[in-house]
C-alpha cells in the first residue's frame, strides 16, 4: 500500500542513519568519524584507523595496546579450517575463497555467531578482532594456496608486516621487512577502511538487518565486493593497462570505446556512483604511487600508461561533461604490483582493508533497537494477471 518512489540503484535513497563516514561526492570530501582522510593518511596507520572506524574515537595508548593484543591473539586460523584449502581448486577465484572462509568462521566461533543481536553484541570486541586479524591471515593463505606453497604462521609483528610475512616468508627464510613496502601497504589498507554505503557495506547492513551474525554478513559483503564494477575494478584496471602495454597502443582505443557509453567498455578505474569530483583517495594514492616506485627504484611502464590515459580522458568532453574522474582503483594496482603482490590478490587486499567499515556498519544495524529489517520495494512492470495455460496449449 502507499506510494513507492522509484530510485534505481538507490542513488538518492538514504537507507540508514550512520555516524561512521561522511562523504561529500560533489566536493571530494571523505571523513571517518569526523577526521579527514588526508589527515589519517598522513598521520595514522591501518590498525589505528580501523579502531577509529569501529569504535568512533582514536584510541588512547592503553586502548591501542589492548586492541593490538586482541589482533595478535586472534591471528591464527584453526587447523581444521586450514583444511578447506585442500578442497579449493588451485585456481579458485580468490574472492570466492575469501567469502567462503569468512562465512565459515561463524561455525568455528559459535559463541560469537548466535544470530541474536543481544548476545552477538556482547561479544562484539572479540568478533571484531577475530575478523580483522583472520581476514588478513586468510588473505595470505589464499596467496600461498594459489602458488602451491605451504602456509606460513603469523608472528608477533605489526599488522601489515605480518601479512607480508605470511605471504612471502619461506619455511627456511623469513621475508625481509622493507619499511617503504610496509608503509605503502598500510596506506592502501587505511584508504580502503570505509566508504559510506557502498555496494558491499550496504550488503553487510542488509544481511545484518535480518539478525544474521557478523561473519555471515561480512561474507555476503565480500561477495558483493568481488564484482568488477566495485572491488574487482582494481584488477580490471591492471588488465586494461597491461593489454594497452602488450598491444603497444597509447590507450586511445580504450578511451574511444568507453565514449560509446556501453557498460562493457567502460574505462576501468574511472567514475564513481557518488564522487562528481576527484576521489580524494585517488589523489593520495596517485601521489603515493610516484613516491613508492621512486623509493623502491622501480620503473613501471604501466604507470606511464595510466598517467597518459588519465590525461587523455580528462581532456575528453565525454568524461568532462559526465564528471568522470579517476577513482581509488586507478592507481592502487600499480602500487600493489610494485610491492610484489599479484593482480589476482588485489581485490582480496581491498576486502581486508574494508573490514573495519563493514564491521562498524554491522554494529550500527545490530545496535539500533528500533531498526527494521531492510526490505525495499519495486516497481512491478511484468504481466498483469493471466490464466494458467496447460502444457498442451503452450
Ligand atoms: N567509462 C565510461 N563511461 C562511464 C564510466 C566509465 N568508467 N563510468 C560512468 N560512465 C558513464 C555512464 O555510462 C553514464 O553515461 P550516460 O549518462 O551517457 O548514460 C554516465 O557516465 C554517468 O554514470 P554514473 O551514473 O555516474 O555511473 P554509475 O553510478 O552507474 O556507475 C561506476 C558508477 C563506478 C560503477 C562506474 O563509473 C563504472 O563502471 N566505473 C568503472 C568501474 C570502476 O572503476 N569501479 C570502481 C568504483 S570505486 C571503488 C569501488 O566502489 O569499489
Amino acid at each position: 500500500t502507499g506510494y513507492i518512489c522509484y530510485d534505481q540503484g538507490y542513488g538518492n535513497t538514504g537507507s540508514c542513519e550512520s555516524t561512521i563516514t561522511y562523504l561529500d561526492g560533489d566536493n571530494g570530501i571523505l571523513r571517518h568519524r569526523g577526521y579527514p582522510i588526508e589527515q589519517l593518511a598522513a598521520h595514522s596507520n591501518y590498525v589505528e584507523t580501523a579502531y577509529l572506524v569501529i569504535y568512533g574515537e582514536l584510541p588512547n595508548a592503553e586502548q591501542r595496546l589492548k586492541f593490538g593484543k586482541l589482533l595478535r591473539e586472534n591471528a591464527t586460523v584453526a587447523p581444521q579450517m586450514q583444511k578447506f584449502f585442500d578442497a579449493f581448486p588451485k585456481d579458485a577465484p580468490p574472492m570466492v575463497m575469501l567469502s567462503s572462509m569468512v562465512g565459515a568462521l561463524a561455525s568455528y566461533h559459535p559463541e560469537l555467531a548466535t544470530n541474536n543481536f543481544e548476545t552477538d553484541l556482547k561479544n562484539f570486541d572479540q568478533s571484531a578482532a577475530v575478523l580483522i586479524s583472520k581476514i588478513r591471515t586468510i588473505g595470505a593463505m589464499i596467496y600461498r594456496h594459489q602458488k602451491g606453497l605451504p602456509f606460513i604462521f603469523p608472528k608477533d609483528l605489526p599488522f601489515a608486516d605480518n601479512f607480508l610475512h605470511m605471504m612471502f616468508s619461506e619455511p627456511y627464510e623469513d621475508y625481509k621487512i622493507i619499511p617503504e613496502v610496509s608503509h605503502a601497504l598500510n596506506l592502501l589498507l587505511l584508504l580502503h577502511a570505509d566508504h559510506e554505503q557502498n555496494c558491499s557495506t550496504s550488503t553487510v547492513r542488509m544481511v545484518g538487518s535480518s539478525a544474521a551474525n557478523i561473519f555471515t554478513s561480512l561474507s555476503s559483503g565480500i561477495g558483493a565486493l568481488s564484482g568488477p564494477l566495485h572491488g574487482g575494478a582494481n584488477t580490471a584496471v591492471m588488465q586494461m593497462l597491461q593489454s594497452i602495454h602488450d598491444e603497444g597502443d597509447d590507450g586511445t582505443r580504450f578511451v574511444e570505446a568507453a565514449k560509446q557509453g556501453n557498460k562493457s567498455n567502460r574505462l576501468m578505474g574511472f567514475g564513481h556512483p557518488v564522487y562528481r569530483n576527484y576521489d580524494p583517495r585517488a589523489t593520495i594514492i596517485g601521489k603515493a604511487c610516484d613516491e613508492v616506485l621512486a623509493k623502491l627504484g622501480i620503473k613501471d611502464p604501466l604507470l606511464d600508461i595510466a598517467k597518459r590515459l588519465e590525461h587523455a580522458a580528462l581532456n575528453e568532453d565525454y568524461f568532462i561533461s559526465r564528471k568522470l574522474y579517476p577513482n581509488v582503483d586507478f592507481y592502487s594496482g600499480i602500487i600493489m604490483r610494485a610491492l610484489g603482490i599479484p593482480t589476482s590478490m588485489f581485490t582480496v587486499i581491498f576486502a581486508i582493508g574494508r573490514a573495519p567499515g563493514q564491521i562498524a556498519n554491522w554494529r550500527e544495524v545490530a545496535s539500533n533497537a528500533k531498526g527494521r529489517i531492510y526490505r525495499p520495494r519495486q516497481i512491478f512492470n511484468g504481466h498483469p494477471q493471466r490464466d494458467y495455460t496447460p502444457m498442451n496449449l503452450r
